[in-house]
């Protein structure tokens, strides 16, 4: 599938996003395309680089493993300030310049620190995407949210800016260990139930080659979710308004991955979220309950936990939303289902109903 997003009057140019197996080995011509004559500059996860740069050149992939390649050890623990010092400053050692272009290979926190060199390197230079984990290919290439940690907390430094191009090529994912393909699917559920019905159907409908990691049924689920944020980003680039519905599920799972010290995993937080959401939508009489038992089902599947764990009081969770509520805007935006594929924004629910939730399913 073939995807562009436009964001006329920003002054901003889109993204064009390539879904297929076999985007990579598009990707060369492609980018010589949209870079102008830029001189392109590699940037890989160590990790991907060292499961890839063999096999991709028996694919014929045109990846260079020359001049011009930098890879690096990313992770959360460096998703720092500091490294993005380091690597500014291997780019001034490969002979990087403002005609230079940044291309990220890796997962969510590659691109979101590569996207952020690229919108401060010598006051902004082009960049692509070449996610590989499920999380970056279905979520965080796309929509130009980059930046890095403080110790205060995540993504608390950034930017936005869009990506020239993303290419999502599904075989990636044929490496990538089970614990971050459950991570993955955390936010491809989320996706589905805010906004793709059909989408959801196909899930729980093809769950077994997505756990074979069939090409073919990753590409499918990857388009949804990036159609839809795509969707979602060209109406709203900057999270004024629109773009919260992607926050379905991660207003108590905040809540809940803060509490735990960050223990929790974001998806395992996100699934607890959706649950808590989705019950209170319930209680309201909103939602269909028999739809809250294929959502628990499905996260079950997918082994993403559906109840809180027992160290986890739910008091903690309610007073870790109070404490983020005053520090955002004064208001709780809570997004809730109102059947598989729609959701609404409720302000300020009562709290004393999710209280109840939370208790209802604590472990
Ligand atoms: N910008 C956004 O809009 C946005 C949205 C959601 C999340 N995020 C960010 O994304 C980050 C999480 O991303 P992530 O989950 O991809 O984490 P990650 O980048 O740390 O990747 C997870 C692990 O998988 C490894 N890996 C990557 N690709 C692989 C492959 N094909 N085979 C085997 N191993 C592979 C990595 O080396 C790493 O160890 C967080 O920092 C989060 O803040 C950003
Ligand atoms: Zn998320």
């Amino acid at each position: 599938m073939r995807l562009s997003i436009q964001l006329p009057g920003t002054g901003e140019r889109g993204s064009d996003i390539l879904i297929e197996e076999g985007a990579m080995e598009r990707a060369l011509g492609e980018m010589e395309v949209l870079l102008g004559g830029r001189r392109p500059f590699w940037i890989w996860d160590e990790r991907v680089a060292a499961l890839w740069l063999d096999r991709a050149r028996e694919l014929e992939w045109p990846v260079r493993s020359d001049e011009g390649m930098i890879r690096f050890r990313f992770s959360e623990a460096n998703k720092r300030l500091a490294a993005i010092e380091l690597l500014a400053r291997e780019l001034m050692r490969a002979g990087a310049d403002r005609g230079g272009a940044l291309v990220a290979v890796g997962g969510g926190v590659t691109g979101d620190m590569v996207g952020f060199l690229a919108a401060v390197f010598m006051r902004g230079i082009p960049h692509f995407q070449i996610p590989t984990t499920l999380l970056a290919q279905v979520d965080s290439s796309i929509g130009g949210k980059t930046g890095v940690d403080l110790p205060e907390g995540k993504n608390l430094i950034g930017a936005f800016h869009q990506p020239r191009g993303v290419w999502i090529d599904p075989r990636f994912l044929s490496s990538l260990p089970p614990e971050e393909m459950r991570q993955g699917m955390a936010e491809v559920i989320k996706t589905a139930m805010i906004g793709d019905e059909v989408l959801w159907r196909y899930v729980e409908s093809h769950s077994e080659s997505l756990r074979k990691r069939e090409p073919e049924a990753l590409a499918r689920i990857i388009s949804g979710c990036c159609l839809f944020k795509a969707h979602v980003v060209e109406a709203d680039e900057k999270e004024s308004g629109r773009r919260r519905v992607l926050n379905f599920g991660h207003t108590v799972g905040h809540a809940i991955e803060k509490v735990s010290g960050y223990e929790i995993p974001h998806g395992d937080a996100v699934a607890m979220g959706m649950m808590a959401a989705t019950t209170l939508a319930v209680s309201w009489g909103r939602f269909p309950p028999a739809d809250l038992a294929r959502l628990e089902k499905l996260c079950q599947f997918w082994e993403l936990p559906t109840r809180l764990p027992r160290a986890l009081s739910p008091e903690r969770v309610l007073d870790a939303l109070g404490a983020d509520k005053k520090r955002v805007s004064g208001a709780l935006h809570f997004v809730l289902p109102v059947r598989i594929g729609e959701t609404v924004e409720v302000i300020d629910p009562d709290l004393k109903d999710l209280r109840k939730v939370l208790e209802s399913l604590a472990g």
